[in-house]
């Protein structure tokens, strides 16, 4: 539970603020892994409001987190004390204005690819099966098949938690390296300004159409999981060492390394987070062993 959940008519006094209070809210709802325990989620309703939102919980005393699409998240199965910001998805949609394209950060980035090649703009048909929202994914530069978010990506309009005011950053502001930015844990994007090539239709589709079928030989798409779990170390690929080492398949607790791809876990039998550590434990341990490599995590993950 949050200190926030202790207020009282905390409910109300969010809903003054144009958002929702859902108290000891299961994570694992929000998680594309399905696991993660309860905390106190507020889902901002009203995004000209935040700043003034984040004032409110900053004068209380209150630690927040931003949940974006919980696609590339994992959270401890205990919970979290801080309170969790959810934002709503704007109705209006992807705006374009010719090779320009303003989309809400927390629209669905699969969603936003297909917008912008029925616009006949490409240059994002590797991040077609890329699960989560548009701002999750350039939180993290976001890739797959020759594709980073970030490499299209003009301008970002953000909330500064640092500054606590709202802000417009061009790409010359900002560092994007592999699966990771410049961005601040407690910066939160509202609008991301991309440019993109015009290519026709026809030949988006097409490009769209081989990424996904790539992904669906190769990855374990209709199981719950946070895709891969590990970064690749410079020149090595993580699904292959952790394959060779004959690991796909094993199982502790209702976590299972995919037999498809051996760098995503996948939650198969009820799993718990503590499952998930175990395996990823194991998985560092014998890849040490084997390989001399420390992998580093690519999966963000919650605790207290
Ligand atoms: N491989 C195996 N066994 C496996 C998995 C892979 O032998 O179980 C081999 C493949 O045959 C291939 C090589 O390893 O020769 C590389 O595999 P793959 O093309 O699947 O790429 P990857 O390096 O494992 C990266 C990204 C993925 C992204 C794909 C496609 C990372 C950690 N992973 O995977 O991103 O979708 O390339 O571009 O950078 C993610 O970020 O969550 C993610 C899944």
């Amino acid at each position: 539970m949050s200190s926030l959940a202790q207020q009282p008519g905390i409910a109300e006094q969010m809903a003054a603020l144009g958002s929702a209070w859902l108290p000891t809210e299961p994570l694992s709802r929000h998680t594309s892994l399905g696991v993660g325990g309860p905390a106190d989620l507020v889902r901002v309703r009203d995004l000209r409001r935040l700043a003034e939102l984040i004032a409110d919980l900053r004068r209380r005393g209150v630690n927040w987190r931003l949940l974006g699409g919980g696609t590339n998240l994992l959270v401890v199965d205990e919970g979290l004390e801080d309170v969790v910001l959810h934002l709503r998805r704007e109705p209006d949609g992807v705006r374009f204005d010719g090779p320009r394209v303003e989309v809400p950060a927390a629209a669905n980035l699969g969603t936003a690819v297909m917008e912008c090649a029925k616009r006949n703009l490409g240059g994002m048909e590797g991040l077609i099966g890329v699960p989560g929202t548009v701002g999750g994914a350039l939180h993290m530069n976001a890739g797959a098949y020759g594709t980073q978010i970030g490499d299209v990506v003009r301008a970002v309009t953000v909330y500064r938690g640092s500054a606590g005011r709202v802000e417009v950053l061009r790409t010359e502001d900002v560092r994007f390296e592999y699966r990771h930015s410049s961005f601040a844990a407690n910066d939160i994007l509202l609008s991301v300004s991309l440019e993109l090539p015009e290519r026709p239709y026809e030949e988006i589709l097409e490009r769209i159409k081989q990424c996904n079928q790539k992904r669906r030989v190769s990855q374990p798409i209709k199981e719950k999981s946070a895709g891969c779990i590990f970064k690749n170390p410079p020149g090595h690929s993580t699904g292959r060492m952790i394959d060779e080492l004959g690991l796909k398949g094993a199982r502790l607790g209702g976590a299972v390394i995919s037999e498809r791809h051996a760098n995503f876990i996948v939650n198969r039998y009820g799993a718990t987070a503590a499952d998930i550590f175990r395996l990823m434990d194991l998985i560092r341990e014998k890849v040490l062993k084997a390989y001399g490599l420390e992998l580093e995590e690519e999966v963000i993950v919650w605790r207290n």
